[in-house]
């Protein structure tokens, strides 16, 4: 059985949405949660502490621990107050789940820094100002279990949102480098790409809106935030009742041995489909498993 009985979850953006129903399905797993949430407009415009203090009240009355926090994830003052609530109240950060997010959807030609600045700020550098220093903490503990929520619009790309987009895999660079800085202290990274009906995507499923319930992310979440989970560096699709696991492959391509000189562009233009061949790949998980592929075949 998959439980949480003692630990410390914050989950960032919970006042609605995926984030709510991680947080509550969270608690009725027995973890205490701390319920992060500015409480403002898709768009990221003003705030409202009523969203978690909302949830609270939903995690409480069903008999479980929570507490609201009204933080900013986008101010790095905003980062360190969350994970010092989290310890002021329950001492200790086992869980976090960066969920916050917004949208400034506009094509790239007529993007401005007012709607770019704000979505880097609230996914990428929230994400960033968050887990800082719930991370420091988790290493000293020896154990940590964190998710960032990417998207489709980074992994795959969607019209008219190179700023989220951009974001959304930076998340995933993010995670990358946490995976192995975490690894000697049992601390696990993943992210996952939800496709759920919120109301940031109420415009999305026209008809299928039934088929995409918050609900049937948050399991998916869970599992890779418990104890249970082994895994580290994946990037999980999850949406609709399906699971499923992006990554990122590296072809076999082609090589020209050093002793038959220096690559030229004749050798590319000839060689793109070997290039591009996705018969056979690796799966790399560090740079390492990149130069053990190579190795042997460039002498
Ligand atoms: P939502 O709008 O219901 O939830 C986002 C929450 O983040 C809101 O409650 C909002 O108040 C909060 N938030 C925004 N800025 C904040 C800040 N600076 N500090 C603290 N809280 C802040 O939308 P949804 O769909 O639940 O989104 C959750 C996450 O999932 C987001 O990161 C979103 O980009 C991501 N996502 C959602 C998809 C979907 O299909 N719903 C698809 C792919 C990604």
């Amino acid at each position: 059985m998959v439980g949480f009985d003692g630990r410390v979850a914050i989950i960032t953006g919970a006042g609605g949405g995926l984030g709510r129903q991680h947080a509550i399905s969270l608690a009725s797993l027995g973890a205490s949660i701390v319920v992060n949430d500015l409480g403002g407009s898709v768009s990221g415009e003003g705030s409202d502490e009523s969203a978690a203090d909302r949830v609270v009240v939903e995690i409480t009355a069903a008999g479980g621990i929570a507490v609201a926090e009204h933080s900013s994830v986008a101010d790095p003052a905003g980062g360190e107050a969350i994970v010092a609530r989290a310890l002021d109240e329950f001492g200790r950060v086992d869980i976090v789940i960066n969920n916050a997010g917004i949208l400034r959807d506009k094509s790239f030609a007529n993007l401005t820094p007012e709607l770019v600045d704000p979505v880097l700020d609230v996914h990428l550098r929230g994400a960033f100002h968050v887990t800082r220093p719930a991370f420091a903490h988790m290493k000293e503990r020896g154990y940590g279990r964190i998710v960032f929520t990417s998207s489709g619009s980074g992994l795959m790309g969607n019209f008219g949102q190179a700023n989220y987009g951009a974001a959304k895999m930076g998340l995933i660079g993010l995670m990358n480098v946490l995976k192995l800085e975490g690894a000697r202290y049992n601390i696990k990274v993943n992210a996952v790409a939800p496709i759920a009906l919120t109301r940031m995507t109420t415009d999305l499923f026209s008809g299928m809106a039934d088929t995409f319930a918050p609900e049937d992310v948050s399991p998916a979440v869970a599992y890779l935030v418990s104890e249970e989970c082994d895994l580290t560096g994946e990037v999980w699709s999850v949406g609709g009742g399906s699971v499923s696991r992006f990554f990122v492959g590296l072809t076999d391509g082609y090589v020209k041995p050093r002793r038959k000189g220096l690559l030229t562009v004749e050798d590319i233009a000839r060689n793109v489909d070997a290039i591009r061949d996705e018969s056979s790949y690796i799966v790399p998980f560090s740079s390492q498993d990149e130069f053990s592929k190579l190795g042997p075949r460039l002498v």
